[in-house]
């Protein structure tokens, strides 16, 4: 009875951590609705755009926009400027482009189905890439992180965010999360990074860095 329920809980674990990498169908439409109006997620989210010191021309991406409360925030600062979003989940696209239809409309707000590992063409460098709650779903961060310096301008920035959400996270667990954050910037070449915290319960670690202009 016991290994029974166990299982179902964590079969349960399994298809909610599934879910929130994968968005799909109602129960990942009715997520993203959760995302978008949970006040620690929009907290964070606008939080973590207003670090990366937008410019009204600035070309920017998020990727994993979710319900799109960062391209939202995006879209309030670079007003002369682009927004792109990448998300791979069909559902969290549609989402997001209701959220901002108008500023899709005017054509300054990019939105594209597509995972991290196969990015489209933005055209001109970049000057700030923004992933929220996201990184930890990405194939071979590292090589991602890689490609993503590679459309950046040089001292172009990046702010990589982690609330971690598993059951039983603490301020300890944000802390770990960060230090893996940073190795992974490190490792992909970035420099000055910087770790900003949010007081939240648990605490968001945002880990901001540039991209350094030498060799890969
Ligand atoms: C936990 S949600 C966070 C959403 C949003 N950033 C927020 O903070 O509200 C993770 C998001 O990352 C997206 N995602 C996960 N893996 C991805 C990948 N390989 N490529 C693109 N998007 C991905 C998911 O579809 C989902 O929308």
């Amino acid at each position: 009875m016991q290994e029974a329920g166990t299982s179902l809980k964590q079969r349960v674990i399994r298809y909610l951590v599934g879910q929130a990498h994968h968005p799909r169908g109602i129960v990942g439409w009715v997520n993203g609705w959760m995302f978008a109006l949970r006040p620690s997620n929009r907290q964070r989210n606008i939080w973590a755009v207003s670090l990366l010191n937008v410019q009204p021309t600035d070309r920017v991406l998020e990727i994993g926009f979710g319900p799109g409360i960062a391209i939202a925030e995006f879209t309030g600062r670079a007003t002369q400027g682009h927004v792109f979003g990448i998300d791979h989940s069909q559902t969290m696209v549609r989402q997001a482009a209701r959220r901002n239809s108008a500023a899709l409309r005017a054509l300054r707000v990019h939105l594209t189905q597509a995972s991290v590992d196969r990015l489209p063409n933005f055209g001109d460098p970049l000057d700030a890439i923004l992933a929220v709650n996201s990184v930890a779903f990405w194939p071979d961060p590292v090589e991602r992180l890689r490609e993503l310096r590679g459309l950046l301008r040089p001292a172009g920035r990046i702010a990589l965010v982690s609330q971690p959400r598993c059951p039983g996270a603490t301020r300890d667990t944000t802390v770990r999360a960060a230090q893996e954050l940073q190795d992974l910037l490190t490792r992909a070449g970035f420099t000055h990074l910087r770790v900003e915290t949010l007081e939240l319960d648990p605490p968001v670690a945002c880990v901001l860095a540039e991209n350094s202009t030498g060799t890969p």
